[in-house]
C-alpha cells in the first residue's frame, strides 16, 4: 500500500493515538490510511465488525484496508468518513492515492459520451428516475444498471446522454465515462462482445498485447480494470441480454445505462436493472421540440399549425426533429404547408434530414424480425386502426392463435406494437404506414387480398 502524509488535521479529524502509528510528533513519520483507519476506530472504541456494519463493507474488507492489503476505494473512504464522522479525511487521501495509483499505471480517464443535444425537452419524470440510479445505493454491492428501451427514434439515446451529462456534473464518476454503439437491434449488425470488450480496454489505457483472446478473459480483465474505479459505462442501442452480460463491470462504484428498443426480457432477474419505457412525447412537448428547432419567429406565425405537425408525426423526436430541419433548411416552407404535405400517413415516412431517413431508421428493427413475424407485422399494416388481439391475427395471418399470440409479443418487445389493454395492441399511425408500405412491396395481391377478407370474415363474426 501506498505511504501517504497525513493530510492536514481539523477538529474533527481522527488523533490517532501514538501507538498506532508510532507517531512522535505532530510532523511524524507519514501514517497509512489503514493506520489512521485503524486509530480512529479505536479511537473509537469499536471493533471491526461494528465499523464493517456502519460503512457497509464486509469485515474482512475493512481489515484488508486496515493491514494495507487492498487499497482503499473512494467510496470505501466516503463511507469511513460518514461512519466515523471526520469529515472528509478519509476520502481527500483515498482520491490522492487513486490519483497516485493512476499515474503509475498510465490509467487513462475515458470521456466518451457524445455531447447533449441542444434543447432538451420534457421526460423529467424518467429523468428523476435515472438520477437515481446513477447515484447508486450505499447499502447495495451490485452494480447499478438503468435500462431505457422504446420504440424507435423515441429518444432513448438522447435521454441517457442527457442523464449520463447530469450525473457528471454533478460529480460522480470521477474515473471517466465509457460510450459504445452496440449497433442494435439486428442481430446480425450488433456489435460482438467480444470486439466491443478490445475497444473498452483499449479506452481504459490497456496495451494492445496485453488484451486476451477470449471473451471470457477479455470480460475478466475488464471487470478488474474497472475494479475500485467510478465509471459510467453507457451501452447504447444493444439488441439483446447476451449481447450487454459480458460487458457489465463487477464493482458498485460503476453504473451502467442502456438503451435499447427491445424490452431486453431477462435482464432484469439477471442484472436488477431498473428498466423504464420511453413513450413518444406529450404533444405539448411535442410542439415545443419543434419550435425550439424551427424558432419562435417561425411558430408564432401558425401556433396551430405547429400542434398540427406534431399529431402527424405521431410526437416521435426523431419524427418531430426531422420535419423541424426540414422546414429550417427550406426558407419557403412553414408548419402548416409541411403539415398539408404530411396528410397522407406513406409521406411521413419518407421525412429525412441529411443521411437519416425515417423509413431508413425503422428499417433496422423489422430487420430484425423472424420471416413469420415479419410477414404477420405487414399485414397488421393493412388492417384498419382497431384494437387487435391474437385471434384476429391468427385470422388475418391464417396461422394459429397460439403461433399468432408468440408473434404479437414478439412485436410488441421489439416496440413495432403496442399493448393496448391486456390481450390487445395497436398499431401507431407512422408504423402502421410503414408496415403497410412492406406489405404491397413483399406480400403479392392476392395475398394480400385474401388476409383482408379472412381479417373482414373474422370482424364479422
Ligand atoms: N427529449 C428530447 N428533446 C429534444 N429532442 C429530442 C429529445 N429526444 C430525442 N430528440 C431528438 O430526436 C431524435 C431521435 O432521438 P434518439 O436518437 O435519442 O432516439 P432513439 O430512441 O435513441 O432512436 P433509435 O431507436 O434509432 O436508437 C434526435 O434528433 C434527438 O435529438
Ligand atoms: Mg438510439
Amino acid at each position: 500500500m501506498a505511504v501517504i502524509r497525513e493530510p492536514a488535521q481539523d477538529s474533527k479529524a481522527p488523533q490517532p493515538p501514538r501507538e498506532a502509528t508510532g507517531r512522535g510528533s505532530a510532523a511524524g513519520p507519514p501514517a497509512t490510511f489503514g493506520q489512521l483507519l485503524r486509530a480512529r476506530r479505536q479511537q473509537l472504541g469499536l471493533s471491526l465488525a461494528q465499523l464493517a456494519s456502519r460503512v457497509h463493507f464486509d469485515r474482512g474488507h475493512v481489515s484488508k484496508v486496515e493491514t494495507g492489503k487492498r487499497p482503499p476505494s473512494v467510496s470505501f473512504a466516503e463511507a469511513c468518513d460518514r461512519a466515523l464522522n471526520v469529515g472528509d479525511t478519509f476520502t481527500t487521501i483515498a482520491t490522492a492515492l487513486e490519483a497516485a495509483a493512476r499515474q503509475q499505471q498510465g490509467w487513462v480517464r475515458p470521456a466518451q459520451l457524445p455531447a447533449a443535444i441542444h434543447h432538451f425537452i420534457g421526460r423529467r419524470c424518467y429523468s428523476r428516475q435515472l438520477d437515481k440510479v446513477l447515484q447508486g445505493d450505499e447499502q447495495s454491492l451490485a452494480v447499478p444498471v438503468g435500462v431505457i428501451n422504446g420504440p424507435p427514434g423515441v429518444g432513448k439515446t438522447a435521454l441517457a446522454v442527457q442523464s449520463a451529462h447530469r450525473a457528471i456534473n454533478d460529480g460522480h464518476f470521477a474515473d471517466g465515462q465509457l460510450f459504445v454503439n452496440l449497433r442494435g437491434p439486428g442481430r446480425r449488425s450488433a456489435a460482438a462482445p467480444f470486439d466491443v470488450l478490445e475497444d473498452l480496454l483499449r479506452a481504459l489505457g490497456v496495451p494492445a498485447e496485453h488484451i486476451p483472446a477470449t471473451l471470457e478473459q477479455r470480460a475478466a480483465t475488464f471487470r478488474s480494470v474497472l475494479h475500485g474505479r467510478e465509471i459510467l459505462l453507457v451501452l447504447d442501442n444493444a439488441a439483446d441480454v447476451q449481447q450487454i452480460l459480458p460487458l457489465m463491470p463487477g464493482s458498485s462504484g460503476c453504473a451502467v445505462l442502456v438503451t435499447s428498443r427491445s424490452r431486453l426480457p431477462g435482464l432484469i432477474s439477471l442484472v436488477g436493472a431498473v428498466t423504464l419505457t420511453l413513450p413518444e412525447l406529450t404533444r405539448p412537448e411535442a410542439a415545443l421540440l419543434i419550435r425550439s428547432i424551427i424558432g419562435d419567429a417561425r411558430a408564432d406565425t401558425d401556433p396551430a399549425a405547429v400542434e398540427v405537425l406534431a399529431d402527424r408525426c405521431g410526437d416521435l423526436p426523431l419524427a418531430l426533429a426531422l420535419a423541424a430541419e426540414h422546414i429550417v433548411s427550406h426558407r419557403h416552407h412553414s408548419a402548416g404547408t409541411l403539415a398539408t404535405d404530411l396528410k397522407p400517413e406513406h409521406a411521413r415516412l419518407d421525412l429525412a434530414a441529411g443521411d437519416v431517413v425515417l423509413r431508413q431508421a425503422l428499417d433496422a428493427s423489422y430487420q430484425a424480425l423472424d420471416k413469420q413475424t415479419a410477414r404477420m407485422f405487414r399485414l397488421l399494416g393493412l388492417l384498419p386502426r382497431y384494437a387487435i388481439n391474437a385471434a384476429a391475427a391468427a385470422a388475418t395471418a391464417g396461422v394459429d392463435e397460439e403461433d399468432a399470440s408468440r408473434m404479437l409479443r414478439t412485436l410488441a418487445s421489439a416496440h413495432l406494437i403496442r399493448h393496448h389493454g391486456e390481450r390487445h395492441y395497436q398499431v401507431n399511425d407512422l408504423l402502421r404506414a410503414y408496415a403497410a408500405r412492406l406489405a404491397r412491396q413483399l406480400d403479392a395481391a392476392p395475398e394480400r387480398t385474401e388476409a383482408m377478407s379472412r381479417a373482414a370474415a373474422f370482424y364479422l363474426r
